[in-house]
């Protein structure tokens, strides 16, 4: 078959589909017309910034977990973040309040810090640990014993301080609306009189909203059905992969096949470690465009190769119904939210260029990313 999908876009590239976007915002609008909740984009997981005027024009705003996002927020969304940071630096303090418009403290002594030096028009709040949470792969678990991410039950007070206006909890990752159901549930038998006592609560990301199996209506009526038990409260979700969830790929290239005893690799421009860093984290086999992840009953099977000489810079075979060529196009799907906003220039190979897919289905190449970004990351 021919490989050659988009001969007009430089290879690599991180190419969003605007057309992809709109239809994820579309439904994050619906749960937000229909559940009075407020709906961010965490910028943890979702950087793609070109894209933040048409997310203005759909959600609440977007989250931020240190100052550099909260300044990309406000310089290119216009507007000020909700903040949350494990522990706010003393230097970075009066920039980052200037610039958001909620701060969450992760502990008491943070909040006792900083307490006397935000304005009166920044809301406060905690974060709460409820010691729950249904994710299995520890490190993406912010609730496991000992975990230093919110404050749990037997650390924070009945009678919250004076100031503090809003609880924000997180210990979800791609999960649905049943997860976050048993997970409120949690937080009203652990935290009921604090609940009482705040105007706002964040229940954080993870929730998979605009994945196809998703429940949208359930959802809907979890959190009315939570409204009406704390009517006095905002609600406000955070996700930051939901928002570019099956939104774009990643363009790469075959450069080079080499075959050592039988085991045929596919040596593309693109590394694992640099520029898919979650396929190795995580870990997981991201789909490729017209291949088999499950080779086995596959005419023709290749390891993928990245560019980096990390041993470990390949996935394990994947399965073609002919046999690669140098030059060929390799589409790794849905690579628009956390992967890309981690990329690396480890080893120095090519950043992708990044681009878009217009509503008008044009391509527009937005950045191709220099030499100096490598030479000064480093001194
Ligand atoms: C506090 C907080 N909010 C929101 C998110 C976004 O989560 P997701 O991208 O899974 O929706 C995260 C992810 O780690 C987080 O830690």
């Amino acid at each position: 078959m021919n490989r050659q999908y988009y001969t007009e876009i430089p290879s690599p590239c991180f190419v969003q589909e605007e057309n992809k976007l709109i239809k994820n915002l579309e439904i994050l609008k619906y749960v937000r017309e229909n559940a009075n909740v407020q709906i961010l984009v965490a910028l943890k997981g979702y950087a793609f910034w070109h894209s933040f005027p048409l997310i203005k024009q759909y959600l609440d705003g977007a989250s931020a977990s240190s100052l550099f996002e909260a300044k990309l927020i406000y310089e290119e969304m216009g507007v000020k973040a909700h903040t949350y940071c494990p522990a706010y630096l003393k230097e970075d303090f009066t920039e980052i309040s200037d610039i958001s418009k909620h701060l969450t403290f992760n502990s008491l002594t943070q909040w006792e810090q900083f307490k006397n030096s935000i304005k009166t028009s920044v809301s406060c709040g905690l974060r709460i640990n409820p010691e729950y949470s249904e994710i299995e792969v520890p490190i993406y678990n912010p609730a496991v014993e000992g975990s230093r991410l919110g404050m749990v039950k037997s650390v924070i007070p009945d009678k919250l301080p004076v100031g503090i206006e809003g609880l924000l909890f997180h210990v979800m990752c791609e999960q649905d609306s049943y997860v976050l159901e048993r997970v409120l549930q949690k937080v009203k038998e652990r935290f009921h009189e604090q609940l009482l006592q705040v105007k706002w609560l964040n229940m954080g990301g993870g929730h998979w909203i605009t994945d196809k199996n998703y429940d949208v209506n359930h959802l809907i009526n979890v959190l009315n059905h939570f409204h009406q038990d704390y009517p006095h409260l905002q609600l406000i979700m955070e996700p930051g992969e939901a928002i570019g969830l099956g939104t774009g790929f990643l363009l790469s290239t075959v450069q080079d096949i080499v075959d050592n005893n039988g085991i045929k690799t596919a040596i593309l421009d693109v590394s694992f470690s640099a520029h898919m860093p979650d396929t190795l984290e995580m870990p997981y086999k991201p789909s490729v465009r017209d291949a088999s992840t499950e080779p086995t009953n596959s005419p023709y099977k290749y390891r993928l190769g990245g560019i980096s000489c990390l041993a470990g810079d390949y996935m394990s075979e994947y399965g073609f119904d002919s046999p690669l060529q140098i030059g060929d196009q390799l589409i790794f799907e849905d690579m628009i939210h956390y992967t890309m906003v981690k990329t690396t220039l480890f080893n120095g190979v090519k950043h992708p260029s990044i681009g878009v897919i217009n509503k008008k289905g044009t391509f527009e190449l937005l950045r191709k990313i220099p030499y100096e970004f490598y030479k000064y990351r480093l001194s």
